[in-house]
């Protein structure tokens, strides 16, 4: 089933110049960008993004870290594309993640944890659309989506 999912490259990534390779792990994987954008975000949209962790001991460090740099804030489309993120992304914590992910391969800290990828189809729409307006969505059709619908 084709899915849309929100992926954040956090300050972190940024920072250590990641971004591009975050990029390329889901396009070689396969997955659509349609979306893609740069900002600082400001505390109310980290608040309201994470708003299922609110009250948790780690929520305003994560918060602090998330609103401290720039983000890259993209979305991926494909067949699948919410599992396919998180697993490519690996467990939460870089330190349970397998190496070749993503986690796994580049942070060991579990704040500082490079990627966000939506958990749910719930929170995949949710979370877009904090990001993106709709009109900042690009539908296009790649030679692979005809071959894939074959
Ligand atoms: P993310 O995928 O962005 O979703 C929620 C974030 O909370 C998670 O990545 C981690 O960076 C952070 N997080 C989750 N659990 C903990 C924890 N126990 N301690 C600190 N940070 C956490």
């Amino acid at each position: 089933m084709t899915q849309r999912t929100l992926v954040l490259v956090k300050p972190d990534g940024v920072m250590r110049q990641l971004s591009g390779t975050v990029i390329q792990a889901f396009e070689q994987k396969g997955l659509k960008l349609v979306g893609l954008k740069m900002m600082v975000m400001e505390r109310a949209l980290a608040e309201q993004h994470y708003a299922e962790h609110q009250g948790k001991s780690f929520f305003p460090g994560m918060v602090d870290f998330i609103v401290s740099g720039p983000i890259v804030a993209m979305v991926l489309e494909g067949p699948g594309a919410i599992k396919a993120v998180r697993d490519l992304m690996g467990a939460t914590n870089p330190q349970d993640a397998a190496p070749g992910t993503i986690r796994g391969s580049l942070a060991v800290d579990i704040t500082r944890n490079v990627v966000h990828g939506s958990d749910s189809p719930e929170s995949a729409s949710r979370e877009i659309g904090l990001f993106f307006r709709p009109e900042e969505l690009v539908s296009y059709v790649r030679p692979v989506d005809g071959w894939l619908s074959e």
